[in-house]
């Protein structure tokens, strides 16, 4: 069956899940091995390559279970290729090491995932290589284009942004970066494939922290990295095989699993964030709602253009600043204080004390981070529950700071 021609669920749930060709279990088997013996010394030099689907050598090349979830996600993201990884950070570390020199300069967005900004600005300037980062969101692509020389060669953007909700215009993004013969590189992790195909808006290269929600339970640590043959091939053949972080088959296995409902799970947690928005957006103890769904998030507009609904993640400004902000972490009761996202639960963190804390307040300040600002991954439980849980919470805070 070509599943690349079955509308989203029905790949999600088919393409890669194919029954087992030897025994015919419907599931297939975890592959649980580190080796594989080979026919004879013809087949083995060629799956000592381990670019020959159904010819394999050694795990840390190639994997059955590992290679059906790729094909999985590769038919989700409309990609011709999939590479797994341990975790997201392997993933994007990984990807962007393949494609960049001594001598090289790459263009990110400020507003990514601390661990992302982390190695863009602390590791890789320890090889030679420059890193500009810059607002990429609404009317700010253009600085993309100020920033680009003419050794660039990615520019970098997460979009909806990790903690803020930014958007940026990814079509116009991969003209900038293709104009300077550079490559778009895009975290999709907070939209998934459910709700934006960055590849068919012109990006080079997909990454996501299938840790999230790709997986969706919480119990699965991972990444993924899509594009065309010749870049996945290239990221594979000449890095992931000899950094070695790839995904153990179990893991795939356990993945592949989560994957099957991404679609299912997506439209709740798109409607409950919808409802939770609007509700904070009218709580006297909410300064403000950084939500794009909401007419007045400043990224409502090309969001409306290149996704398909909003997404499950969300951040608030808590009226009393710092204080505030903490104390409401201590005073939630269904929703847990934790640091992940797109898991099937509510989960809440303070951006300022937690995720963000290495940063000061003026730099947190320039790229919108407030002090009471709290980000929210709305899970899939009622979304009444959740409200409850926030507004006996926030009125808490308000009764014990006197606001
Ligand atoms: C947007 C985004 N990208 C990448 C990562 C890194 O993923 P992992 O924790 O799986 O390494 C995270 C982690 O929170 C993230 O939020």
């Amino acid at each position: 069956m070509d599943t690349k021609k079955l509308l989203f669920n029905a790949r999600a749930i088919h393409a890669g899940s194919e029954p087992d060709p030897t025994t015919g279990a419907h599931v297939s088997p975890i592959c649980r091995t580190s080796t594989f013996v080979m026919e004879n010394v013809e087949k083995a030099i060629i799956a000592g390559y381990g670019d020959v689907e159904g010819i394999y050598a050694y795990t840390r090349y190639a994997n059955p279970t590992i290679d059906a979830v790729q094909r999985k996600i590769a038919a989700l993201e409309n990609a011709e290729a999939c590479l797994m990884a341990a975790s997201g950070m392997c993933a994007i570390t990984t990807s962007l090491l393949a494609n960049l020199n001594t001598g090289d300069h790459l263009v990110a967005g400020n507003t990514i995932y601390g661990g992302t900004f982390a190695f863009i600005k602390n590791i890789i300037p320890r090889f030679g290589i420059e890193a500009t980062t810059v607002s990429t969101t609404g009317d700010n692509i253009e600085n993309i284009r100020k920033s680009m020389k003419s050794n660039t060669k990615i520019v970098y953007i997460e979009t909806p942004c990790n903690p803020t909700l930014g958007i940026t215009d990814i079509k116009k993004a991969a003209e900038i970066a293709h104009e300077a013969g550079a490559l778009l590189y895009v975290d999709n992790t907070f939209a998934t494939p459910y709700l934006q195909n960055p590849l068919s808006l012109g990006a080079d290269i997909v990454l996501h922290s299938t840790t999230k929600y790709l997986n969706g339970h919480g119990d699965v640590l991972g990444g993924a990295i899509l594009g065309s043959k010749n870049l996945i091939h290239k990221i594979d053949g000449e890095f992931m095989k000899f950094m070695g972080g790839i995904m153990s088959p179990a893991d795939a296995s356990e993945l592949s699993k989560g994957v099957k409902t991404l679609g299912a799970r997506m439209e709740i947690h798109c409607s409950n964030a919808m409802k939770v928005a609007k509700f904070l957006d009218n709580h006297d103890m909410v300064e403000k709602v950084l939500y794009p769904g909401l007419e007045s998030h400043p990224g409502h507009e090309i969001a409306k253009k290149q996704m398909k609904n909003f997404g499950g993640m969300m951040s608030f400004n808590v009226r009393g600043g710092f204080e505030a902000g903490k104390m409401l972490m201590d005073n939630v009761k269904m929703i847990s204080l934790a640091t992940s996202l797109g898991n099937v639960d509510s989960l809440i963190q303070h951006s300022a004390s937690m995720s963000h804390a290495s940063m000061s307040k003026e730099e947190r300040e320039a790229v919108g981070i407030a002090d009471g600002q709290v980000r929210l991954s709305v899970g899939i439980e009622e979304a009444d529950e959740i409200i409850k849980d926030l507004d006996q919470a926030l009125n808490n805070v308000k009764k014990a700071l006197n606001l």
